[in-house]
């Protein structure tokens, strides 16, 4: 196979491994068309993630004409840079569940993500689909005698809603533990093997995928909603905002979810990995599992020390870390790749999917997976494609974007808000007013105050250096020095900027202004 390794991370610093995810280093760059022309299709599909390509497909399917608008390439962003368990094992989720949504959201949530397990199995073997996908356990368990407690009651929150969930003492793993939860006949894959084959279906008989048409503004009418972008209007009967975190925000949602980053590394062990996938229930979090190298053994992926986006410190520590930490548990030979990823925590731990506001007859949304996008990206698709569709689905009121009656969800809602406000307000005051231009070290970014205006500078590996403005496009928080990923993040929302401002990441969809520092100096 051609592989093409592509990284938005400009490499050249003393970190392990490749700056990209084991899934774009293995295959194919995608070249789909951009936008050409204004076009009119059934259901435009915003973000070309593994929500939307799923979604799409689904529609199609079912006779629908649908256009997928990626600002980007597709499934290149969070899914490109995702671990890919295919599980209803969330962590532990269903004990919660119970005590938030009673059994009958619990159950509506066990069934979906079973059933979205299943549907990628099906959807694997009908269009016979190579992409490693193997069915194996997963494990929740914890090395801590106090956490057994909220093992054993989410074994039998689980048990209870008819998952394949038992109590174990030993696992796979080379080191003992206290106890875990088991979820039998999971699944994993390599997600862009898997979604590069579901692309192939969606495109042709009327029906497209745009790659590097970013959409900037929908307009929702009578019967029918425009998608202005970068290269011309989409015109479509509904729309689905399945961009991570939606960019066309009338349902508040950047007040109900927060956006954390994880850490991943791509180890080859020196023996046979361990079979299984695995999370640790207790803090530090980690997680690892393994997936074959056409070139023959393994890569033992390695995943952890998550953080709220923007707030991460030195963010090449968590590498670091997290290396140090998987050679203490694990005989690593080398360390092949790394990469991070970004996941949106809804205020209950329950996606948002549905209709985008409850006054909006037309939009739709699948946002908050919570760090399981695989099986929740796939639930979306599901619930999405018969709402589209005006019929009815028995998971959708659980998922209801529009919910918000349990009042834990409140309580946590304004937790949410008082952190954004004190970024909001105390970052601005913080930064530090300079005289002159900063010397920085290669690889440091800063952000300054340079004639009443704030400024972010970088300077990379090699010498370069780049300026912006520090005032995020989304609503004006003030970005941080990712120094790990070489990227401003935004400590508010989520947006992320590549180094030299152009965005990588949303809800913004416009990329920081460039700033001559020679009018500075
Ligand atoms: Fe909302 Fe930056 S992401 S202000």
């Amino acid at each position: 196979m051609d592989t093409t390794k592509r990284a938005d991370v400009p490499g050249g610093d003393d970190l392990p491994g490749e700056p990209v995810s084991l899934w774009l280093a293995t295959t194919p760059e995608t070249d789909f068309p951009q936008l050409k022309s204004d076009l009119s299709v059934d259901v435009a599909i915003i973000g070309g993630g593994i929500a939307g390509i799923t979604t799409a497909l689904l529609l199609k399917e079912r006779g629908a004409k649908v256009a997928v608008i990626e600002a980007r390439r597709i499934a290149a962003s969070v899914t490109g840079n995702t671990t890919a368990k295919v599980t209803s094992q969330h962590g532990l989720i269903y004990d919660h569940l119970v005590s938030q949504f009673g059994m009958e959201g619990a159950q509506a949530y066990a069934d979906s993500q079973q059933a979205a397990l299943e549907k990628i199995a099906s959807l694997v073997e009908a269009n016979r689909i190579d992409c490693d996908f193997t069915r194996t356990n997963a494990y929740v368990y914890t090395e801590e005698e106090d956490e057994l407690k909220r093992i054993t009651a989410e074994v039998e929150a689980a048990t209870k809603l008819g998952l394949p969930a038992s109590y174990v003492e030993t696992t796979p793993l080379p080191f003992e533990i206290k106890g875990a939860i088991q979820f039998s006949n999971q699944a994993r894959f390599h997600p862009r093997k898997y979604l590069l084959a579901l692309a192939r279906k969606i495109q042709g008989d009327g029906s497209n995928i745009f790659e590097e048409t970013r959409a900037l503004d929908i307009e929702e009418e009578d019967s029918t909603c425009r998608v202005a972008t970068d290269q011309g209007v989409v015109k479509a009967g509904k729309v689905v905002i399945a961009s991570h975190f939606p960019f066309y925000d009338h349902g508040m949602y950047f007040a109900r979810m927060h956006p954390k980053r994880s850490y991943v590394l791509g180890c080859r062990l020196s023996g046979e990995a361990p079979e299984g996938m695995f999370i640790t229930s207790d803090a530090p979090f980690h997680s690892f599992r393994s997936n074959p190298l056409e070139t023959g053994g393994e890569i033992w992926m390695v995943g952890g020390e998550n953080h709220k986006t923007g707030q991460g410190g030195d963010t090449r520590e968590h590498y670091t870390n997290l290396e140090r930490w998987a050679r203490e548990r694990f005989d690593v030979e080398t360390i092949e790749y790394r990469w991070s990823t970004q996941d949106n925590v809804t205020v209950d731990r329950v996606p948002y999917i549905g209709k985008a506001s409850s006054g909006s007859e037309h939009l739709f949304v699948a946002t908050g997976f919570g760090g399981w996008g695989m099986t929740n990206s796939t639930v979306s698709a599901i619930i999405l494609s018969d709402l589209v569709l005006g019929r009815e689905n028995a998971w959708s009121s659980l998922y209801d974007p529009n919910r918000f009656k349990p009042l834990t969800s409140v309580k946590d809602l304004v937790v949410e808000n008082v952190d954004v406000a004190k970024h909001f307000v105390g970052d601005r005051l913080s930064v530090k007013e300079e005289e002159s231009v900063p010397d920085l070290m290669e690889g440091e970014g800063r952000v300054v105050e340079l004639d009443d205006e704030k400024v972010a500078i970088c300077k990379l590996e090699g010498g370069a250096t780049h300026a912006v403005s520090a005032t995020c496009t989304h609503m004006g928080c003030v970005v941080a020095w990712n120094g790990a990923e070489k990227s401003w993040d935004c400590p508010c929302h989520g947006s992320r900027f590549n180094y030299d401002g152009t965005v990588i990441q949303g809800p913004a969809n416009k990329d920081l202004k460039k700033v001559s520092l020679n009018d500075k100096e």
